[in-house]
């Protein structure tokens, strides 16, 4: 058992460093536990090392001193009510029925060739897709958050990235799928694996037990792959995949997948938003970290973002399927690209984008009460639907 005056007995737990709540911790240090190792007595402040009540002035979003561990008071009340949001927004795979998908998909003269080319091209990217969001969360980003009210979304947040893996997983397996096939391909499809490779640099960034962040280097570093994380993966990496399932629920096809890709893209979308506002958040904390070389950086990865982003657009529609093609993509990708440096306050890369699908927008903006594909009640209830008679 833990003895918490005891600083060496939490030492020696991984990722349970511990430091005095005021002025002694080091920057960064990894973990962020910051419990108070001796409390005042009677008032007595012993010099240095003292316990004393978390102030809002005390924390901050990187490299706080104050101790993580208290929720309140709050001071990021925007991560508080997007925690509330993601857990009202509640939903589980198996939830959903997908006997429509699986006759249509068996049947003989269900989709085209080109139409199961899509969906098995998109499954493909989609289940390791979350399995790295869901990693990157626990093992890179949450260690680096010193905020906790963006702690608990970040919790929320990662749960929900184990139901999206849970959700492509259930699709493949009800559809019967190369199960070998659909889950190595980030390693065998190359416009699958050039976008990883992509993404996995910025990943290991955070997730390298020896990354701190306290210098002007790291808290670069740091902004730069919550960047790439939000924006690109979830904000534009994600978004050819989720128009092509939907783009076949709208013509009453795959139901059930577009079903659930509905509420994993509203997921998304708040995901993307939850870390736009972090990013914000950190860039009016520390202004000295968005420097014109660092948003000409950033600019250049968007940049390449879309390049890859298109040529997967180009290897899962080799020709015009379901009313899309990968020209079409093209300016949909600068569009969100657009909008994404925008929200970042990054110059606009690709001027007068629009957006080809309009669509997607309304899919965005689900709200609880829409469904666009089944007729199935989708307010989530939660203990209110219980009864304990
Ligand atoms: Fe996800
Ligand atoms: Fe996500």
């Amino acid at each position: 058992m833990l003895n918490f005056e005891d600083e060496g007995a939490l030492s020696a737990v991984p990722g349970l460093a511990i430091a005095p709540v005021s002025g002694f911790m080091p920057q960064g240090a990894p973990g962020a536990q910051h419990v108070p190792t001796q409390r005042a007595n009677d008032g007595q402040v012993p010099a240095g090392n003292a316990f004393r009540r978390i102030r809002v002035e005390d924390k901050s979003i990187i490299n706080s001193k104050a101790d993580v561990n208290q929720l309140v008071p709050f001071k990021y009340k925007w991560a508080w009510e997007k925690y509330l949001s993601a857990c009202a927004n509640h939903w589980m795979p198996q939830e959903i029925n997908m006997s429509r998908d699986i006759a249509l998909w068996k049947s003989a003269d269900g989709l085209t060739e080109d139409e199961k080319r899509l969906v098995k091209r998109n499954l493909g990217f989609f289940v390791t897709a979350d399995s790295l969001a869901a990693n990157n969360i626990v093992l890179g980003t949450y260690r680096h958050i010193t905020a906790p009210e963006c702690r608990q979304y970040l919790l929320r947040q990662a749960f929900e990235e184990a139901i999206h893996t849970h959700a492509y997983q259930y699709i493949v397996e009800s559809l019967g799928l190369d199960e070998g096939e659909v889950f190595n391909a980030y390693h065998e499809v190359s416009s699958i694996r050039e976008k990883d490779e992509f993404l996995i640099p910025f990943i290991d960034t955070l997730t390298d037990p020896a990354f701190k962040t306290g210098t002007q280097q790291s808290d670069q570093d740091l902004l730069k792959s919550l960047i790439v994380f939000a924006c690109i993966m979830e904000g534009l990496f994600f978004y050819v995949g989720f128009a092509q399932i939907l783009a076949l629920g709208r013509q009453n096809k795959m139901t059930g997948a577009a079903e659930q890709y509905q509420y994993i893209l509203r997921d998304e979308s708040m995901h993307c938003n939850f870390g736009i506002d972090l990013v914000n958040q950190i860039k009016m904390e520390n202004p000295h970290l968005w420097t014109v070389q660092f948003r000409e950086e950033i600019q250049g990865l968007f940049q390449r973002a879309v390049e890859l982003e298109y040529r997967y657009a180009e290897d899962t529609m080799p020709r015009g399927v379901l009313g899309l093609n990968a020209p079409m993509f093209k300016e949909y990708l600068r569009y969100i690209a657009n909008r994404r440096c925008q929200q970042i306050g990054i110059d606009v890369l690709y001027q007068g984008a629009t957006n080809p699908f309009p669509w997607m927008s309304e899919m965005i903006d689900l709200k609880k009460e829409r469904n666009f594909f089944e007729t199935r009640v989708i307010e989530y209830q939660t203990g209110g639907a219980l009864s304990w008679d």
